[in-house]
């Protein structure tokens, strides 16, 4: 079977669900090339040697070009902050290599446009982690809508809502636009853009009404490197320095075929420790998703007799009717977050075997029109005015 030799340019968060799906896609998938976790790009400070080792990369590197560039690499993955994608990625493209990126696609609608430009002109393949789209629940949320049950959507209602960015944590990469572009804007509303976008089938034509805030304006500056999770890791010493991102944002959208939407992003939303959430009302029912309890579904038939419409959960996780279960465990023994980037992998293995995905998987051009309905909330935030995605190229 052909081999593809990855690469992994960062070991934080992202670099160990990356890490996990290339090391599990191959067990549990019967997938068309069979990914080599070949090297790992790390930050000297970060020792890359020992987070190579207990991950099961076989070289590990402190110099990115070389490794981006290096002829034995078929696949360069990208899991750096936002300001961090446009570089690697385009030298990937140039190099001829597919390339796949973290969400958002980059800091700035100047870079992802750049970026989504270079693929589309050097015919590479490229693809965006936009896991949430391989929760089997979202994937059926997808199917459902798209087979008609919900008639015609009238209302898309998200948020994403976090709590976890208190006074205690430092100015991390998050909190800064130099290398976020945007704080949970860019981190969480991308993720429901790109997540209602998906399951609706559907393009947002304006925005409208968006509200940013930044509620703590300073924090202690961080001292060493972090790799790991949000918080996890983050020393501080005592200066303080300027946030210069959101908190939060919320917006109203309009879609192509007339749905109406909101969007609400935050990290200080005490209470709501990952609170992913969607509901779509449409002419025939509607359907709701938490990724708090990412394996079910709710779905209400409005097609049924009055008497009996109610709101039915459904168990997302049994069997092969459902979209990813089949290669995971019996009928209902649950699966978790970093399934979902396993079986992100297994669609790259797929679509660089020349095969379907088995849901679309969002590429730079994609995940460049996610961009811009961020860029014209942005807008519409700071000059207080609706904005026509055509204005955001
Ligand atoms: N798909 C998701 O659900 C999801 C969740 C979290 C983060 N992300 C995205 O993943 C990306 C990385 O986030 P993370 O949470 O893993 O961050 P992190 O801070 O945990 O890790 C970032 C990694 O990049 C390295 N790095 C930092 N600055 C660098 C530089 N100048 N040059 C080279 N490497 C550098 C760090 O050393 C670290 O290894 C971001 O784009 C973020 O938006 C996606």
């Amino acid at each position: 079977m052909q081999r593809l030799n990855v690469a992994l340019i960062g070991q934080g968060f992202m670099g160990r669900t990356h890490s996990n799906a290339w090391s599990q896609v191959g067990k549990f998938f019967d997938v068309p090339v069979r990914p080599v976790m070949h090297t790992l790009f790390g930050q000297e400070a970060e020792n890359p040697r020992a987070f190579a080792d207990n991950w099961g990369w076989r070289n590990a590197s402190t110099d990115w070009q070389a490794v981006v560039t290096s002829p034995e690499i078929d696949l360069v993955d990208i899991a750096t902050p936002n300001f961090m994608h446009m570089r690697p990625a385009l030298e990937a493209i140039a190099a001829g290599k597919p390339c796949s990126c973290e969400k958002p696609l980059a800091g700035a609608l100047d870079d992802a446009r750049a970026m989504a430009q270079a693929a589309r002109s050097a015919g590479v393949k490229t693809f965006v982690w936009f896991n949430y789209r391989r929760c089997p629940a979202v994937a059926l949320a997808h199917r459902l809508v798209k087979e008609g049950r919900l008639g015609a959507i009238r209302h898309v209602r998200a948020v994403y809502l976090q709590d976890w960015a208190d006074e205690s944590v430092p100015l991390a990469w998050r909190f800064e636009k130099e290398w976020a572009g945007s704080g949970a804007h860019g981190d969480l509303n991308a993720h429901l853009v790109d997540m209602t976008r998906f399951v609706t089938g559907d393009e947002i034509t304006e925005v409208a009404g968006a509200i940013a805030e930044t509620f703590i304006k300073r924090r202690k500056r961080m001292t060493g490197v972090v790799a790991g999770g949000i918080t996890e890791g983050l020393q501080s010493t005592d200066e303080q320095g300027d946030v210069t991102v959101d908190d939060t944002v919320l917006f109203l959208a309009r879609f192509a075929g007339g749905a109406v939407a909101s969007y609400e992003a935050a990290r200080q939303a005490t209470g709501n420790q990952n609170g992913n959430r969607f509901e779509l009302n449409g002419t025939k029912g509607s359907l709701r998703f938490n990724f708090e309890r990412m394996n079910e579904l709710e779905f209400y038939d409005a097609t049924l007799p009055r008497a009996v419409q109610g709101w039915t959960n459904l168990m997302c996780t049994h069997g092969a009717d459902h979209p990813y279960v089949a290669h995971w465990w019996p009928d209902a023994h649950l699966i978790g977050y970093e399934h979902g980037f396993v079986n992100e992998a297994y669609d790259i293995c797929r679509v660089l075997a020349g095969q379907e995905p088995v849901v679309p998987i969002p590429d730079f051009e994609d995940a460049y029109q996610t961009q811009r309905v961020l860029e014209a909330a942005l807008i519409s935030a700071q000059q207080g005015r609706p904005v026509k995605i055509d204005e955001v190229k």
